[in-house]
């Protein structure tokens, strides 16, 4: 085959069956691990109005300043393609008059334009949940809890829970002022990024990759040094939590996010396989975004964790073409054609999946069931149609035995290896 006239647009991907049936076993994964914690499902647009991510993810965050999909719709309104699930789920919840606490989980696909690399991509997927409307420190151990779950059942074998707390909006200013104080005095020293970010958001320079910034933040104060009696007690309750819950974490004190509605918790799952993309998913409490709504306060936690990265972590899939739980059925010659229409049916309303081809010779119809993958092939010829049997080929094994045709159905599901 030559190549198609259009390729897919930069930063996207295909999943052909073999990938889209493994991602959406990982979906599965997700979907269980989310109800056995009691979280229901909710879906939201995919776009949103430009303001959505603005007041909440942030005019000071680089996902929502350089890497939106922001457009005027036909009508001139200014639409944004969801760069996170966050804000949307708090629109939501307020415009649905959801009753509160609730605990929601999503799936789908969100859009930054950023630089295309392993493990970052243009569209890409997230699974996430949002614990709405408890303050309790317990209610941020469960979701990083429910993370940790999610990685280990999907055998993620080096996912490490990092933690951190960037205090409140009672003792973030004080915070923020001692860094910037003891950032400013080093502001030569500093990226031409971080030098900017100074005035605008002066807590992201904590988590510049650049190493002349990152010797500099070395000797800077760090949030959790600084937190007000509240956010520390808070942080120590989160500690004992996790503690408590058998779940391991470090803390890491650069860990701010790159979201701005953030206070206290912050997390993240970070694997060495990974590179450097290497964060599987992160999140954290954000007790003041729905007051940015218009909403009541409401405090929160939440995560979002990346499907595409999550697959890339996980131990590799079997090798060989793996059969699918497919029955292919056969025909020899134009007489039995028909009869072998019936079996198809037959299976099918036994709940069996069974396909077959409809054009050409046997040789093309066995070809196409290995094409499809099938896990064996009911044969049906002259000499089987008078005796009322057909053949039965183990495609995996290259078997072929023949069976009563009133016993397709048990036979063909004792071939499908699951
Ligand atoms: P986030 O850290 O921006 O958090 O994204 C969560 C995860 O999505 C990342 O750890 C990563 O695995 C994946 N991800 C992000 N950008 C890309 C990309 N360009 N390509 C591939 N994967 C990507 C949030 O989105 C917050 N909404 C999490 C949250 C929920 N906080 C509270 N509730």
């Amino acid at each position: 085959m030559s190549g198609p006239k259009h390729a897919r647009p930069k930063g996207t991907r295909d999943w052909p069956p073999e990938a889209a049936a493994r991602r959406r076993q990982v979906e599965r994964v997700f979907r269980h691990t989310a109800g056995i914690f009691g979280f229901e499902e909710i879906i939201t647009p995919t776009f949103e109005h430009a303001e959505v991510f603005l007041k909440s993810s942030g005019e000071a965050s680089d996902i929502v300043t350089k890497e939106t999909y922001t457009f005027p719709d036909r009508a001139g309104r200014q639409l944004t393609l969801r760069p996170e699930g966050t804000p949307g789920v708090v629109r939501a919840v307020l415009e649905e008059r959801l009753r509160l606490p609730c605990r929601l989980f999503y799936y789908g696909p969100y859009f930054r334009y950023c630089r295309p690399q392993q493990g970052r991509a243009r569209e890409f997927h997230q699974f996430g949940v949002e614990l709405l409307g408890e303050a309790d420190p317990e209610a941020d151990a469960e979701v990083i809890v429910l993370g940790k779950w999610f990685f280990d059942d999907l055998g993620v074998a080096d996912c490490a829970v990092q933690l951190n707390s960037i205090g409140c909006r009672e003792c973030r200013p004080g915070y923020r002022s001692a860094l910037v104080e003891f950032l400013s005095a080093r502001r030569g020293e500093l990226c031409s990024d971080c030098a900017a970010r100074l005035e605008r958001n002066p807590l992201r320079v904590l988590d510049c990759k650049n190493e002349s910034c990152q010797l500099v933040y070395a000797g800077a104060p760090k949030p959790a040094e600084l937190l007000c009696p509240e956010c520390r007690e808070h942080f120590v309750a989160v500690r004992a939590a996790l503690e408590r819950r058998g779940l391991r974490y470090a803390l890491n004190n650069r860990l701010v996010r790159g979201l701005d509605y953030y206070n206290r918790t912050t997390f993240e799952y970070v694997s060495g396989r990974l590179g450097e993309q290497n964060s599987l998913g992160g999140g954290g409490r954000y007790d003041y975004l729905f007051e940015e709504f218009g909403g009541p306060p409401t405090p929160a936690v939440g995560l979002a964790i990346g499907m595409e990265r999550t697959m890339l972590a996980m131990p590799a899939a079997p090798a060989g073409p793996g059969r699918r739980r497919l029955a292919f059925v056969i025909w020899m010659t134009e007489n039995e054609r028909a009869a072998a229409g019936e079996l198809l049916d037959q299976l099918r309303v036994d709940g069996v999946p069974a396909q077959a081809c409809f054009e050409g010779r046997p040789g093309r119809q066995f070809k196409a069931a290995d094409a499809a993958r099938a896990a064996c092939c009911v044969i049906i010829g002259p000499d089987e149609l008078a005796r009322g049997v057909v053949g039965l080929k183990d495609l995996a094994t290259g078997e072929q035995t023949e069976i009563p045709r009133n016993i397709v159905t048990p036979e063909v599901r004792a071939l499908f290896r699951d």
